[in-house]
This record gives C-alpha cells, sequence and structure tokens, in this order.
C-alpha cells in the first residue's frame, strides 16, 4: 500500500519499547544481492530476542512484488524489512502467543554514494554506549542517532565506535584499517553487526591475496594507519579520509581501499544475471 495510508497502532511494542529487529539488503539491476545471508542474518536477530515472525522465507518473494509494483523493476532499490513484536498494552512482559509480531517492508530507489566513494569520507570517534549485543540488528538505534549527528556538528559524515579503547565499527558501517598492505578489521562478536558487505570485501581480500587480520585495533593507532575504510549495503566501500580532523595516510583514499571498490564493482558485474545472486 502506499506509504501514507500504512498504520502503525500506539499499542505497537517497536514504538513502545523498540522492541523489534530490521533487515536491510537491495538489489543490483533489479536483483537481491546476498539474500540468503541477509534473511540468514534476520532470522538469527529474531531468534535472540525471541520474536516468532512466520514466513521469513518468502521475504524475498514479497521484496520482489513490491519492486515490481512500485515500478522499479531492473532498478537498483533498498529494502527496509522490520518486525517488532506486535501490538499489545504497554507491559514489559511478552504479549500472549496468539498476538502476531508487526512486519513492515519498505523499498526505496537507491541513489549511489558517488561523493563519498570518490572523494571519501570524514569521520569522528565516539565512545561507543550502545548495548552489549550489537550482533543483533535491534531497531533501538538510539546511541547511533547521536553518534551520527555529532559527526554532523563536527563536519564529518560518519561516527566510529570505542569501545574499551578498540575500534568496533560505524554507525551504520563496518570498519577497516590498512598497514602496509595488511588489512585489519573487528572480529566478529557481540560488539559489531556481522555486515554482509563485510563478508563479501573478506571474500574479495582472500581472492587478491590481501592479508586480513580480525582483530581489535586501539583508537590511538589509526594515527599510524595508512588507510581507513567502512562497508554498508548502499555504500559498499567507502573511504575514511580524516579522521577528528586529522589525514589518514596521505588524507586521500588509499590504494588498497581503491583496488576493493574496484573488484567490488566487478565481483557485482560479474555475478548479476549469472546466478551467483541467491535469487
Ligand atoms: N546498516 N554495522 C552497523 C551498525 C550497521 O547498521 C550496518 C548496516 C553495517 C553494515 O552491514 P551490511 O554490510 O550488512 O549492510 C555494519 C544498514 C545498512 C542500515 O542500518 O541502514
Amino acid at each position: 500500500m502506499p506509504k501514507r495510508q500504512a498504520r502503525i497502532s500506539p499499542d505497537d511494542r517497536g514504538f513502545y519499547f523498540a522492541d523489534g529487529v530490521y533487515e536491510v539488503m537491495r538489489t543490483y539491476g533489479g536483483r537481491i544481492f546476498r539474500l540468503n545471508e541477509h534473511l540468514k542474518r534476520f532470522r538469527n536477530s529474531l531468534k535472540a530476542v525471541q520474536i516468532e515472525l512466520p514466513d521469513v522465507e518468502h521475504i524475498g518473494e514479497i521484496c520482489v512484488e513490491l519492486m515490481e509494483r512500485n515500478g522499479f523493476s531492473g532498478r537498483d532499490v533498498f529494502f527496509y524489512i522490520q518486525a517488532t513484536r506486535g501490538v499489545w498494552q504497554r507491559n514489559l512482559l511478552f504479549p500472549p502467543k496468539e498476538v502476531l509480531p508487526t512486519l513492515y517492508i519498505s523499498v526505496t530507489e537507491i541513489v549511489p554514494p558517488e561523493r563519498e566513494r570518490e572523494q571519501g569520507i570524514r569521520a569522528i570517534t565516539v565512545e561507543d554506549i550502545r548495548w552489549q549485543r550489537c550482533d543483533i540488528k535491534a531497531i533501538g538505534l538510539l546511541a547511533s542517532v547521536l553518534a551520527r549527528n555529532q559527526a554532523q556538528a563536527a563536519g564529518a559524515e560518519e561516527a566510529i565506535f570505542v569501545r574499551n579503547g578498540i575500534l568496533t565499527e560505524g554507525t551504520h558501517t563496518n570498519l577497516f584499517l590498512v598497514k602496509n598492505g595488511r588489512v585489519f578489521t573487528h572480529p566478529l562478536n557481540r560488539h559489531i553487526l556481522p555486515g554482509v558487505t563485510r563478508t563479501v570485501v573478506l571474500e574479495l581480500c582472500a581472492r587478491l591475496g590481501i592479508e586480513v587480520i580480525e582483530t581489535g585495533v586501539r583508537e590511538n593507532e589509526i594515527s599510524g594507519m595508512d588507510e581507513v575504510f567502512v562497508t554498508s549495503t548502499t555504500w559498499e566501500v567507502v573511504p575514511v579520509v580524516m579522521v577528528n580532523g586529522r589525514p589518514v595516510g596521505a588524507g586521500v583514499p588509499g590504494v588498497i581501499c581503491r583496488t576493493l571498490q574496484a573488484e567490488f564493482r566487478k565481483y557485482v558485474m560479474r555475478e548479476t544475471g549469472s546466478g551467483a545472486l541467491d535469487n
């Protein structure tokens, strides 16, 4: 239905408690990129918070239909998929079993972030005040909202979270750092989201013979890094050229980042239409 006709109850658990989880996935040329991995992560998020959403396996079909009905067939779009624990009186206890989750899915055409990809972005570091389950794609994003706006107020485009002195990830991106040709990124644990783009970038590094070390990098090590970049579904690979007002390396996008951007493009070109996309 048209978004302006959609109605969600004020008694929705998402509205009261941010009691829900979400996913963001995209298409290239109308085909969903890594659908199975996104659905797997969505299932993991749902399971972790004990929301029983039936028919997760049909979400891919729903998304394709949504794209077609909105006249976006064959285009680059992203889907926002959110499930909350449904509508019930305000009470921290789970509602009775018969209360069904609320599922909301929307489709939006992607405006490619060309300036970010070409010129790179500026970032600031902020204390990671998020909860201890950042591996769950939960809809409660207040800490990220505050951090992103703090970045904007400082003239930057992204905030990088720091937990106990260790760089974790961006507000909506995974973080990579490069030193002497070796790539560093935070290991998968409860402090970061297991990004689908992160997985693709690690696969590309393996294919290119670029050494990757999954380890926590300290905030004070940024100044010695040659390159920093971030990844996400809609941004893909975006160079970070300045952190906290200081240039990263030479202050321009680095060679590893440029290589991975180009390989990512090639990968998408190669795989789109050849059946390696999941749908
Ligand atoms: N953000 N880390 C966080 C905290 C994120 O919110 C995201 C994605 C990522 C990158 O994950 P992926 O490569 O699977 O997109 C990392 C989505 C796009 C969002 O909230 O809009």
